[in-house]
C-alpha cells in the first residue's frame, strides 16, 4: 500500500524571527510512518519542523506552514491508499507577515489571527477512494469531540487522546488512545508506547483494505 502520513506542528510566521506554533513533537506521526514502513508499505511523510529523526526508507517532505502542508498533502494524496493526519496543524496564522523584524521600540503589535485551511476537509472533497485516519487532541474527555470530528471530516477512523494528561499527547513517548471507526465500536487502548499504538493503527488500515 501507498501510505501518506503527516506529522509534527506547523509554524505560522509573524516576522522573519517569530512564529506561532504548538507543542507537537512529531513522535506519533513518525511512529506511524515507521510502523507502516516496517510492515512493507511505501511511505511518504509530510512533516512540520521537529527534532525527531525520520525513519529509514521513508520519503520525507519537509514543510513549515499549514498552507505548505496542504499543498504537499494534495500533491501526494491522489496516489495514496491511506492518509494518516497525525500533524498538529495550526488552526490560525497571523493575518500579516512583516518582511522585516518587528522592533520593540515601535508600538506593541496587536495580533490578528486568521484561519488556516482545514487539510482533512480539503482531502475529503478529492475524487478517488482512500482510507483517511485523523487524530483529535482534546483536553478532557476526548470521545464526544472525536465523534464530531469523525463525522464532520468524513474520516474512516479517528484516534483521540486527552493531551492534558502527563503520560499521553505532546512530547512524551507514550499515548493512551481512543480509536473510533466510522460506524464501528469505540476501542479504548491502554497506556502504551507510541510505537505500539502506531502499529495498531497501521494494522487497522490493513484490515480495512483487506491487505
Ligand atoms: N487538521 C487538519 N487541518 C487543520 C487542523 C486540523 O487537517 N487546519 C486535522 C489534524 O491533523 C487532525 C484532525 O484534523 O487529524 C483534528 O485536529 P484537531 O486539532 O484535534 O481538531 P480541529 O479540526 O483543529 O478542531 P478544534 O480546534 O475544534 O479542536
Amino acid at each position: 500500500m501507498n501510505i501518506l502520513v503527516t506529522a509534527g506542528p506547523t509554524r505560522e510566521p509573524l516576522d522573519p524571527v517569530r512564529f506561532i506554533s504548538n507543542r507537537s513533537s512529531g513522535r506519533m506521526g513518525y511512529a506511524v510512518a515507521a510502523a507502516a514502513r516496517s510492515r512493507g508499505h511505501e511511505v511518504t511523510l509530510v512533516t512540520g519542523p521537529t527534532s525527531v529523526r525520520p525513519p529509514a526508507g521513508v520519503r520525507v517532505v519537509r514543510v513549515t506552514t499549514a498552507r505548505e502542508m496542504l499543498s504537499a498533502v494534495l500533491a501526494h494524496a491522489r496516489k495514496c491508499d491511506a492518509l494518516v493526519m497525525a500533524a498538529a496543524v495550526s488552526d490560525w496564522r497571523p493575518e500579516r507577515f512583516s518582511r522585516t523584524k518587528l522592533k520593540k521600540t515601535s508600538a506593541s503589535p496587536v495580533l490578528r489571527l486568521v484561519r488556516t485551511p482545514d487539510i482533512l476537509a480539503r482531502v475529503s472533497k478529492m475524487p478517488g477512494r482512500r482510507i483517511v485516519v485523523g487524530f483529535a487532541a482534546e483536553t478532557g474527555n476526548p470521545a464526544p469531540e472525536a465523534r464530531r470530528k469523525l463525522a464532520e471530516k468524513k474520516l474512516d477512523l479517528i484516534a483521540a487522546n486527552d493531551v492534558s494528561r502527563r503520560d499521553a499527547g505532546f512530547d512524551v513517548p507514550t499515548n493512551r488512545l481512543i480509536l473510533i471507526p466510522a460506524g464501528g465500536r469505540i476501542q479504548r487502548l491502554p497506556l502504551m508506547s507510541k510505537r505500539r499504538a502506531a502499529a495498531i493503527i497501521v494494522k487497522w488500515i490493513e484490515s480495512r483494505m483487506g491487505a
